[in-house]
């Protein structure tokens, strides 16, 4: 049996606290929910009075680097004449700086093939016209091989217009000066088939910078235009490894089946 300790009334420990019950706060009255098709009484919304904020401390602004400064320039001009005399004026990239003449193009202005090459060499630079060098004389036999010449069925230009000096490649931003007006070149021309002579004019008209022994395995489409495209090695190659001679009639003869097919 345990013992009961008895205390009395005034010193018993208080009774601990009712547990206070959470009242869930009352909802909105649906009448505030304005119905859109009845007109109702508008509903005075109660004045808010904002509470005063500490006065903001001013963050200094973090000014964004400048973008890199493109050159201002007119969109190349869409007839031949204006074109033409824009690209002698260019002064867009450095090779202004060290050219003779600018090398626009040359052939027929209207032509089912056009042709694209990376830049004037010497001779070109000093005649004004593309291909007239060595390579260029051999570029005018293959074409003649099928069927084709500058005088009568063919359009040239080149990505760049200016030469690069000591014959090297053009670099990528010197093609990128150039680009609109190869792209306006095209436009005019509206050939079914462009011909690539070489990789620095595969990636000036596709962008891919792959090697020509695999870029001329496929079949490619200038953007811009939509125009088919033709990867094959630049001339001056043919000149360098004269038993590579036999890949570029092969290309020749799809060049010549492509131009055959309808359009
Ligand atoms: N090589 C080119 O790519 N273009 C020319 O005009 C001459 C040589």
């Amino acid at each position: 049996m345990g013992l009961t300790e008895w205390v009395r009334r005034d010193q018993q420990p208080a009774e601990a606290p009712e547990p206070v019950t959470e009242v869930a706060p009352t909802a909105e009255p649906v009448a505030a929910i304005e119905d859109p098709l009845t007109e109702q009484t508008p509903v005075e919304s109660p004045v808010v009075v904002p509470e005063p904020q500490p006065e903001a401390i001013p963050v200094a602004k973090v000014s964004e680097p400048a973008p890199p400064s493109v050159p201002e320039r007119d969109p190349p001009a869409m007839d031949w004449d204006a074109l033409r005399a824009q690209v002698a004026r260019c002064t867009a990239c450095a090779l202004h700086e060290t050219r003779t003449q600018t090398v626009f193009g040359v052939g027929q202005t209207q032509a089912d093939l056009m042709l694209v090459g990376e830049g004037p060499g010497e001779q070109e630079d000093l005649r004004g016209e593309p291909f007239v060098g060595a390579a260029g004389q051999l570029l005018d036999r293959m074409l003649a091989a099928i069927g084709h010449s500058r005088q009568s069925t063919v359009y040239i230009a080149n990505v760049v217009k200016c030469r690069p000096p000591g014959n090297r490649k053009p670099h990528a931003v010197e093609a990128d000066a150039c680009r609109g007006y190869l792209e306006a070149q095209i436009a005019l021309v509206r050939p079914k088939l462009i011909v690539a002579l070489g990789q620095v004019a595969a990636t000036g008209l596709l962008g891919e910078d792959a090697p020509v022994g695999r870029l001329r395995r496929g079949s490619h489409v200038h953007g811009p235009s939509g125009t088919p495209v033709i990867v094959t090695y630049h001339p001056a190659y043919y000149l360098r490894q004269p038993l590579e001679k036999r890949k570029g009639w092969d290309d020749l003869k799809r060049i010549r089946a492509r131009l055959a097919e309808p359009a």
